[in-house]
């Protein structure tokens, strides 16, 4: 596989666009392939099974066009599909992602942290697994947002509506402690601004998504697959309205792309 073919990266929609974002940052010379599910978003309430099928034909579709790496940038599918697609593929280095419970279990002041993620994290052995691990002695609340990803793939990341939605799951939280926040879903960074909002300045809010580009950044160095120079532009595909999609992207992806439809179902 050659340093300078692309990395792929998939979500059920817009949220990895936070991860790709984190990716160009700290990896400047790497091209991504980024695959927005928008057919099937939202992920978090689907059945394990049906994720899992709907991650191995995105990924199983990015290593035909050739990518070096899977970046999974979805916490639902990396629960329900990581072990599987590492099954299926051991050759190719694939990057999933998980609450970050760890980090926030160190960083709370109170021992209270609260997970926004949703239902499928939530309800996977992956994730009971993380709790078992790294929630010893501290309080962990969780909250699956149902409905926040379809308010923010309607782009609603600025609005009343989103921020009260937000308000109904932080002041429970608030109350009852809490003094971290584990972003669980990569959906949720796109709303921090109203996140920091309702929290106080004092709290600590978690996105994942820089480490998971340095995990990325470690695993190619390892492999000699650093690219030291990017020659594609950054592409995308779609499986749902490549308008909205493309609207969306040019709002939050800090790079140029190319965005094409592509209907794998
Ligand atoms: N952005 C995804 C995650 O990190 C999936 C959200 C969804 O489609 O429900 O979990």
């Amino acid at each position: 596989m050659a340093p300078r073919a692309p990395i792929g990266i998939f979500d059920s929609g817009i949220g990895g666009l936070t991860v790709a974002n984190a990716i160009v940052n700290i990896l400047p010379h790497e091209t991504l392939f980024y695959f927005g599910d928008t057919a099937h978003v939202p992920y978090g309430g689907k059945s394990a099974e049906t994720v899992i099928r709907y991650s191995h034909d995105i990924v199983s579709f990015l290593l035909d066009q050739g990518c070096k790496a899977i970046v999974v940038a979805c916490n639902t599918a990396s629960a329900a599909a990581l072990a599987s697609l590492r099954h299926t593929w051991p050759l190719v280095p694939i990057i999933g992602m998980e609450p970050a419970v760890k980090p926030a279990s160190s960083a709370t002041q109170t021992g209270v942290i609260g997970v926004l993620a949703t239902r499928g994290t939530f309800s996977s052995e992956r994730y009971a697994n993380l709790v078992d691990r790294f929630g010893h002695g501290i309080t962990v609340l969780e909250n699956p947002c149902i409905g926040l990803v379809e308010l923010i793939e309607a782009g609603l990341v600025e609005d009343a509506i989103t921020e009260n939605f937000l308000q109904q799951i932080l002041t429970p939280m608030l109350d009852k402690g809490a003094d971290t926040f584990v972003l669980g879903c990569t959906h949720y960074p796109l709303v921090r601004p109203l996140i920091e909002r309702i929290i106080p300045p004092s709290a600590t809010i978690i996105d994942p998504a820089p480490a998971v580009a340095r995990q990325l950044q470690r695993r190619l160095q390892h492999l000699s697959l650093l690219s030291d120079q990017r020659t594609d532009d950054h592409r995308f595909f779609v499986s749902g309205d490549p308008h909205a999609f493309h609207t969306m992207a040019k709002r939050f992806f800090l790079a140029d792309f190319l965005l094409e439809q592509h209907l794998i179902y």
